[in-house]
């Protein structure tokens, strides 16, 4: 049988995600939104594309939560984006309404699914769609770490002159300002990058990647970043879809793991058909910790606002 998922919001980062999941023809996808005719005709748009793509995956836009039903994964994107000057936090409020919303109708429709949570401030609405739920935390999944990996390898291949196959990274903590990349474990071809470039150039690529949202935002100033961020929750989808068992860096319910109880924090996870197959747990130096403990504290004073 295909495999379903949906997509709740079907503004630039879901609308892209739907793109990337029909074009590797991952699934078939619905699009649901509150806007109404948005998602149909986004929905319409994209299948139209799949004769010329050569992909049988199914799309359909739609604005009832039973065309949702019985879906694999559901990855959330509602929610108000990012505007220039507003920091992740001022999003807090609008958007732990709107997932309330989204996530008691997600569960109603598809009890078995894993969730995957884009919307901002991200560490904070994963804990929301989580506690509202019900679920186990394999199965609510927060997107950050391979957005922001993705970044410092683009510049990392950018800095050093090649590929970006030849580029692992890894960032974790929290999204924003709370982002803990970690040079140690980032490598091309297996040399950590630590032997590759000096001091200077190092923070200046780990500065760049930390404000990697903002730097798109002031560009676009209508809109936040959405091509990379939807390819980001699409390679997440994959993992889960094929049962990949690939470890990414992403937001999870952490339970005592790096000394951190009751709050999503970005940590090396294994994803697979399961979700969360295991919290993979790697030694941090002792400012690395630090930098990690500070992401906590932020996300549990966003965490106290909404209480959840
Ligand atoms: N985690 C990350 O790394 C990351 C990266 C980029 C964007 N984001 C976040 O993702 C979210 C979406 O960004 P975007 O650029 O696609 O924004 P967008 O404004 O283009 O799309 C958001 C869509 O959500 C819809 N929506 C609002 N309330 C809804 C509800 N109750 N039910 C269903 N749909 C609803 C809107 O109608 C809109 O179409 C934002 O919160 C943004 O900050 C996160």
């Amino acid at each position: 049988m295909r495999k379903k998922v949906t997509i709740v919001g079907s503004g630039n980062v879901g609308a892209t995600a739907a793109h990337w999941i029909a074009s590797k023809e991952l699934a078939d996808v619905v699009l649901i939104d509150i806007i109404e005719g948005v998602p149909q005709g986004k929905g319409l748009d994209l299948l139209e594309a799949m004769p010329i793509e050569k992909r049988d995956s199914y799309v359909k836009g739609t604005n009832d939560y039973a065309d949702t039903a019985n879906s694999d994964v559901v990855v959330i994107t509602a929610g108000i984006p990012r505007k220039p000057g507003m920091s992740r936090d001022d999003l807090l409020k609008t958007n732990h309404k709107i997932m309330s919303d989204v996530v008691a109708k997600v569960v109603q429709y598809s009890p078995n699914t894993i969730l995957i949570v884009v919307s901002n401030p991200l560490d904070a609405m994963a804990q929301a769609a989580y506690k509202l739920s019900g679920f186990s935390r394999n199965r609510v999944i927060g997107m950050a770490g391979v957005l922001d990996s993705s970044r410092f390898r683009t510049f990392i291949a950018e800095e050093l002159k090649v590929s970006v196959e030849n580029v692992t990274a890894f960032v974790l903590g929290g999204h924003g300002d709370t982002m803990v990349p970690l040079p140690r474990y980032s490598t091309v071809a297996g040399i950590p990058i630590t032997e590759l470039m000096d001091q200077a150039t190092l923070e200046r690529l780990v500065k760049r990647t930390r404000d990697g949202g903002i730097e798109i935002v002031n560009y676009l100033k209508t809109g936040s970043a959405y091509y990379a961020p939807s390819a980001a929750a699409v390679e997440m989808v994959e993992a889960i879809l094929k049962d990949k068992k690939k470890i990414m860096p992403c937001a999870a319910y952490l339970e005592g793991e790096y000394g951190i109880n009751g709050l999503y924090v970005g940590v090396p996870v294994k994803l697979g058909e399961r979700g969360i197959e295991q919290i993979v747990q790697i030694k941090l130096t002792a400012d690395e910790q630090a930098a990690l403990n500070k992401s906590a504290e932020s996300v549990k004073e966003l965490i106290g606002v909404i209480g959840v």
